[in-house]
C-alpha cells in the first residue's frame, strides 16, 4: 500500500499529539480521505466541537451576524472543549466585513505587573524545569472574556445575555464525553492531581458517553451575564481567581485585571500571487511568518512539483527555516519592540534571504541564522471559522497554551487557567515547549504580551472572500496553515480534501522536517534523506487541526472539518 494511502488508515489508530506540548488522542474510528466537506448555501462554522458549531449557527438563525456567533461559539467552546476552549485563556481574531473591511482583535494574555525577566532561571542562570509550564508562575493575565466584551461593544447585534445563555444552559445539560476527550481526560489525570485538590475532572474516571455537567462554570456565565465584564476584571470572579492563584504561589493580582484591555490590531496583510491574505500581527508572529515564507516560494512555479513530494516539501522547507530564524530574532510585542515587518516582509530581502539555497543538498540552520535587516523602520488552542448569512467572515485562534494551559482549574469557578507564561523567551536561545527560541524581542517583561504563532486567517480572490482558516499547533500552526492555502490555491483541492492532507513542518530549530507519520512517499523521503535532511516522523506527530471554509465559485461555502479532531462543520 502507498504511504500516503497508509496515512489515515495509521492516523485512526495511533496515539496523535501536536508535538509533546499538546497530546491528542487516538483516533478510533477508521476513516477514508473525505474529499468533499459539509456545503452550506449561506452560513457557516466550523470548530472543533459540534454543541459549539451548533450553538454558533442558532445565533446566525436568530438574526444574528459572525460576531454574534463568534461570541457564542467561543463561549460553548469554553464548556465543551475545556482542552483548550476557555475563559482563562486568550486569543486572536481576524474578520472580513461583507463589505471588505478587514481587522483584527488581540485578546492575548500578558504578563503579570510582577513579573520579572528571569523569573523562570535558578541562581546559576539555568531555566527551572516545568516552572513556566505547569502551575500557577506559569499562567498569563487572561484576555478571552475581554474580547469577547470588545467584539460585542464593536460588532455585536444581539444582547450579550442572548450570546451567553446557550453556553450556561449547555453547562447545565451537560456534555457528552466523546472518546479523543475520554483518553485526554485520563492521559492527563496524574498533572490535574499535582496541582489541584479538587477538580470536577478528578471527580471519577470519565468515560467516553458518560456526561460532565458544569455548575460551577455555569454560575460564572451567570455571573458575567448579570454583571458583566467587571465581574472577571475586578470582580468577583476575578478576585476568586487571584485568591487561587496566589494560594498556589502565583503573582497574578486584581490590579492586572484591572488593568487589563484588548487590542484592536491593522493586521498583516501581503498579496501571493493573486490572492490577498489577512493575518494576525504581533503579538503573532502568524502573519509575518506567512508572508515571509510564501513570498519567499511565490518565485516558483509551484505547480510543477507534484503536491506533498521532494522539491514541494524542500522548497517550503528552506523558505520556513529562513523565515523562523527571523521570527526567533526579531519578533515581539509591538508594543514593547520595535519590529522591522516591513523590511522582514519586503520582496526584494527575502529574494536575497533564498539566494544560498539549493536545490542539490539541505540547508543548514547552524549556518542560517537571522537575515540582516537595514535600518528598522519606524512574533492548547482551538480555531473555529465563520461566515454569516451577511457574507460577513471570522477567523478566531483560542488557547489556553498547553493542553489544560498550566493545569491550574479554579474549581469554584469551574475553570482551567493557561501557561501562556511558556511562549516568552525565558531565556535567549532556549527552547520553549515548542522548541521554539526566542531573543531580547521576546524577553519577560510587566504587561508585555507573549509571542505566539496564531494564526487565523482570511484570504481573498479578486475582491471576494476566499477563505477563512487557521490551527491549533503551536510553532506548526503558520506551517499548516500556509500548506492548506497552497493545497486550495495550487493545487485545486476542496476544502476538506485540503484538511486531510498529511502536513510537515520545519521552524529552523530543531534543524529537521516534522512530518505525520506515513503520510509521504517512501521515494520523496528517501530523496531529502540523501540531500542531507533530517525527517521526523516519530511520536505520532500531527501538525495543526485546521477549520476552514471555502467559498465555492456558485457562491455557496464548503467546510474542511479537520478529521484529526471531533471537528464539525454545520451551516444552512
Ligand atoms: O500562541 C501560541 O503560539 C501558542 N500558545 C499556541 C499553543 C497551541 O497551539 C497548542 N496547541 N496545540
Amino acid at each position: 500500500m502507498k504511504r500516503n494511502n497508509l496515512f489515515f488508515i495509521i492516523i485512526s489508530f495511533v496515539s496523535l499529539s501536536f508535538i509533546n506540548a499538546c497530546k491528542d488522542v487516538p483516533h478510533l474510528t477508521k476513516k477514508e480521505v473525505t474529499k468533499i466537506g459539509f456545503i452550506a448555501d449561506s452560513a457557516l462554522i466550523v470548530s472543533a466541537r459540534k454543541e459549539a458549531s451548533k450553538i454558533g449557527i442558532a445565533i446566525l438563525k436568530k438574526g444574528g451576524n459572525a460576531f454574534d456567533a463568534m461570541i457564542a461559539t467561543d463561549l460553548a467552546l469554553a464548556v465543551s472543549y475545556p482542552f483548550a476552549g476557555n475563559i482563562g485563556g486568550g486569543g486572536f481574531m481576524v474578520y472580513r466585513t461583507a463589505d471588505g473591511k478587514t481587522g483584527a482583535l488581540d485578546y492575548r494574555e500578558k504578563a503579570p505587573l510582577a513579573a520579572t525577566e528571569n523569573m523562570y532561571l535558578d541562581a546559576d542562570g539555568s531555566i527551572i524545569k516545568n516552572k513556566s509550564t505547569l502551575g500557577a508562575l506559569a499562567v498569563g493575565v487572561p484576555g478571552t472574556l475581554a474580547g469577547l466584551f470588545a467584539v460585542h461593544e464593536k460588532y455585536g447585534s444581539l444582547s450579550f445575555s442572548t450570546l451567553i445563555q446557550p453556553a450556561i444552559d449547555l453547562a447545565k445539560k451537560g456534555v457528552v464525553i466523546t472518546a479523543k476527550q475520554a483518553k485526554r481526560f485520563q492521559y492527563f489525570r496524574k498533572s490535574f492531581q499535582k496541582i489541584n485538590k479538587r477538580s470536577i475532572f478528578l471527580d471519577k474516571n470519565w468515560k467516553a458517553g458518560d456526561t460532565i455537567k458544569y455548575f460551577a462554570l455555569a454560575k460564572t456565565l451567570e455571573r458575567i451575564r448579570d454583571e458583566g465584564r467587571d465581574a472577571f476584571y475586578g470582580g468577583q470572579i476575578g478576585q476568586e481567581m487571584v485568591d487561587y492563584l496566589q494560594k498556589l504561589g502565583g503573582i497574578i493580582s486584581i490590579e492586572d485585571l484591572k488593568k487589563y484591555k484588548a487590542k484592536w490590531r491593522d493586521p498583516i496583510q501581503f498579496n501571493y500571487k493573486d490572492l490577498t491574505i489577512t493575518s494576525m500581527t504581533l503579538p503573532s508572529s502568524g502573519g509575518i511568518c506567512m508572508a515571509q515564507i510564501l513570498k519567499s516560494i511565490e518565485p516558483y512555479d509551484i505547480k510543477q512539483y507534484p503536491h506533498n513530494s521532494e522539491k514541494y516539501i524542500q522548497l517550503l522547507t528552506e523558505a520556513e527555516r529562513r523565515a523562523y530564524a527571523d521570527r526567533a530574532h526579531y519578533l515581539g510585542d509591538i508594543d514593547f519592540v520595535d519590529v522591522p515587518i516591513d523590511s522582514l516582509t519586503n520582496r526584494a530581502y527575502l529574494k536575497k534571504r533564498m539566494s544560498d539555497f539549493s536545490w542539490q543538498e539541505a540547508g543548514k540552520s547552524a549556518l542560517i541564522s537571522h537575515g540582516k535587516i537595514t535600518g528598522y523602520e519606524s512574533e492548547e488552542t482551538t480555531h473555529y471559522s465563520i461566515v454569516d448569512q451577511y457574507g460577513n467572515a471570522v477567523a478566531v485562534t483560542t488557547t489556553l497554551n498547553g493542553a489544560y494551559g498550566s493545569k491550574v482549574y479554579v474549581d469554584n469557578g469551574g475553570y482551567f487557567l493557561n501557561n501562556e507564561m511558556d511562549d516568552f523567551s525565558a531565556k535567549p536561545g532556549s527552547p520553549n515547549m515548542f522548541g521554539l527560541i526566542g531573543a531580547k524581542a521576546n524577553a519577560i517583561a510587566p504587561e508585555k504580551r507573549m509571542l505566539s504563532s496564531m494564526s487565523p486567517t482570511i484570504v481573498e480572490q479578486d475582491g471576494k472572500l476566499k477563505m477563512v482558516l487557521g490551527s491549533p499547533g503551536g510553532a506548526t500552526i503558520i506551517t499548516a496553515v500556509l500548506q492548506n492555502i497552497l493545497n486550495v490555491y495550487e493545487y485545486d483541492m476542496r476544502m476538506q480534501e485540503s484538511v486531510s492532507q498529511a502536513r510537515f513542518h520545519h521552524q529552523w530549530l530543531p534543524d529537521l522536517i516534522k512530518m505525520e507519520p506515513d503520510g509521504f512517499d517512501s521515494i520523496s523521503l528517501h530523496k531529502l534523506t540523501v540531500k542531507g535532511y533530517k525527517i521526523e516522523e516519530g511520536n505520532s506527530v500531527i501538525i495543526g487541526k485546521v477549520d476552514a471554509i471555502l467559498v465555492l465559485p456558485n457562491g455557496q461555502l464548503e467546510g474542511g472539518a479537520d478529521p484529526r479532531g471531533d471537528d464539525t462543520a454545520i451551516g444552512f
